[in-house]
């Protein structure tokens, strides 16, 4: 062996696969912070990433929420965006085609008022081989009426999965969970159980913040979603009680998200059970942070003696005290 092959690293295999869908390395997009694909080209090479995930689309374009759409809070962010969008019929024609030319798998992200509504732009969606998964969000914090309230409910969100499961022939199905409930693994079961390929959480939590001079709270409509290093924890807790109790039991692979900034957050959500891992908050603070993350993910696989990225997937020890 001479010198150059000593000091060469060992090639670590970063690709992963989700219910067949095979991402390059572990490391995409959580929806709604990298737009339709391009805006964010400037800042950062998205098709360096394993996958991309676009904003939520809806059926109808929406303008969203009046602004301000977020405040910063302690170690985290509260947004009210509303799911402003172009709706389904000009993503189709205008975004998508931009977005394919990233040439890694694109996960579009679906959100509607009623069960209808989800299953006509599911099934639009569907037609289009530029897609390879749909993320149903059904747990927007920032629509009036009560709307996108599915999440909450095992019957109800397992009634909307089924009817889009109907529709959604030919691409797989992502339902991302929201934290905002009793027990999350009743969702994770009663999802899995319609029909989801694959689970994607934790979404934001409902929070809000004052303006302690005027009273007022911040965000308009009071309420936001809290993401940002805030709620790793609760990301952890989540992804490993719903892979432990449910998706690990299936082989359904879980797409771990919340407060993701480091490589070393990211190993933590696979070894709590995560197969990919998406990067969101950090992106406003870092857009390099995806890339810098897969170097650090890459070295603890050296220094662990780890081949494959995948195999530290659900390897968190029990709590010592179990
Ligand atoms: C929106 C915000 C969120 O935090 C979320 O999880 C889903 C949607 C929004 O306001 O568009």
């Amino acid at each position: 062996m001479n010198i150059d092959q000593i000091e060469h690293k060992t090639e670590i295999d970063m690709s992963v696969e989700l219910a067949g869908i095979r991402m390059k390395n572990p490391i995409l997009t959580a929806s709604g912070i990298c737009g339709y694909g391009l805006e964010y080209l400037p800042y950062l090479d998205l098709g360096k990433m394993g996958a991309f995930t676009t904003k939520s689309i809806t059926l109808e374009p929406r303008d969203g929420n009046p602004a301000p759409r977020m405040a910063e809070t302690r170690a985290g962010l509260l947004n009210s965006i509303g799911l402003a969008n172009v709706g389904v019929d000009k993503f189709i024609v205008e975004k998508l085609p931009q977005a394919r030319r990233l040439d890694i798998p694109i996960f579009v992200n679906v959100a509607g008022r009623t069960v209808e509504e989800y299953c006509e732009v599911a099934s639009r969606l569907d037609e289009q081989d530029a897609i390879a998964g749909l993320e149903l969000n059904i747990s927007c914090p920032n629509v009036a009426c009560g709307a996108l309230e599915f999440g909450v409910d095992a019957d109800q969100a397992g009634m909307l999965v089924s009817a889009v499961r109907k529709v959604v022939k030919k691409r797989k199905l992502i339902v991302k969970l929201t934290p905002n409930v009793t027990d999350i693994s009743d969702l994770a079961r009663a999802v899995v159980d319609a029909g989801a390929d694959i689970l994607s959480l934790i979404n934001t939590l409902r929070g809000m913040t004052i303006n302690i001079e005027n009273r007022h709270p911040i965000l308009p409509r009071g309420v936001g979603g809290l993401s940002g290093p805030a709620v790793k924890p609760v990301a952890v807790y989540c992804i490993w009680k719903v892979y432990n109790e449910v998706a690990g039991k299936q082989n359904i692979p879980i797409i771990g998200i919340g407060g993701v900034q480091y490589w070393s957050d990211a190993i933590e959500l696979m070894l709590a059970g995560a197969t990919a891992v998406a990067m969101g908050t950090v992106m406003y603070v870092n857009p390099q942070a995806p890339l810098e993350a897969l170097v650090g993910m890459e070295d603890y696989c050296r220094r662990h003696k780890v081949d494959r990225i995948a195999d530290i997937i659900g390897t968190a020890e029990p709590p010592r005290a179990i």
